[in-house]
């Protein structure tokens, strides 16, 4: 009985704290995510990615041919959003909540190969980040990519320009 109790009292109190967020923080995408809700978002993703896949190794070694195969698919379908750079400086990355990480930085970096493996093929669900199927391969290729953001030279990011066209003003110098 007090476990019930005891149960039925947190839920009422995480309730109106939930509502006392909404009530003070609105349903805007625009805002940046508290720093709880950034914490309760990045444990429940912790928990939703499947535990084997943190283990996994990538079986696609860092050529420059396989870095540079990435980087075209990046600059095509995820600079849109996290920017040539990875520094995540886009407008529409402005208007998602919780908005693309800087994955220069530790974020994204301290994932495991497999984390990132998996969050590149299946998405992050309640966020703008689209699980993009694809081939094994070219999803670990991308993985390779992300590890070498924060070494890319402006040589790549004229390439990259070249794919996708986007303005060198959405990515200001380090
Ligand atoms: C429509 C916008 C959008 C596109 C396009 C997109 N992403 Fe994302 N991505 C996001 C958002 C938003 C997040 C943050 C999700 C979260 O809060 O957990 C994210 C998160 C990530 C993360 C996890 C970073 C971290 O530190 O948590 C990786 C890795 C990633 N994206 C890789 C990619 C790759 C590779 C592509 C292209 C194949 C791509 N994304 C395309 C919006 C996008």
């Amino acid at each position: 009985m007090l476990k019930i109790v005891v149960a039925v009292s947190v839920l009422v109190l995480a309730l109106v704290w939930a509502l006392l967020q909404v009530r003070a923080h609105g349903f805007s995408a625009r805002e940046k995510p508290t720093g709880m809700e950034a914490f309760v978002a990045t444990r429940l993703r912790w928990f939703a990615s499947e535990s084997d896949a943190r283990s996994l190794k990538n079986p696609v070694e860092a050529t420059p041919l396989a870095v540079a195969e990435a980087r075209d698919h990046y600059a095509d379908h995820c600079a849109t959003c996290h920017g040539n750079r990875g520094d995540g400086k886009t407008q529409i990355n402005a208007g998602l909540y919780p908005p693309a990480p800087d994955m220069r930085e530790s974020h994204t970096q301290d994932l495991s190969d497999g984390e990132l493996f998996y969050i590149i093929k299946n998405g992050v669900r309640f966020t703008g980040m689209p699980g993009w199927g694809g081939s094994d391969e070219d999803n670990w290729k991308l993985v390779l990519f992300i590890r070498h953001l924060p070494r890319i030279t402006s040589k790549e990011l004229e390439f990259m320009r070249e794919v996708n066209h986007m303005p060198v003003e959405a990515e200001p110098g380090p």
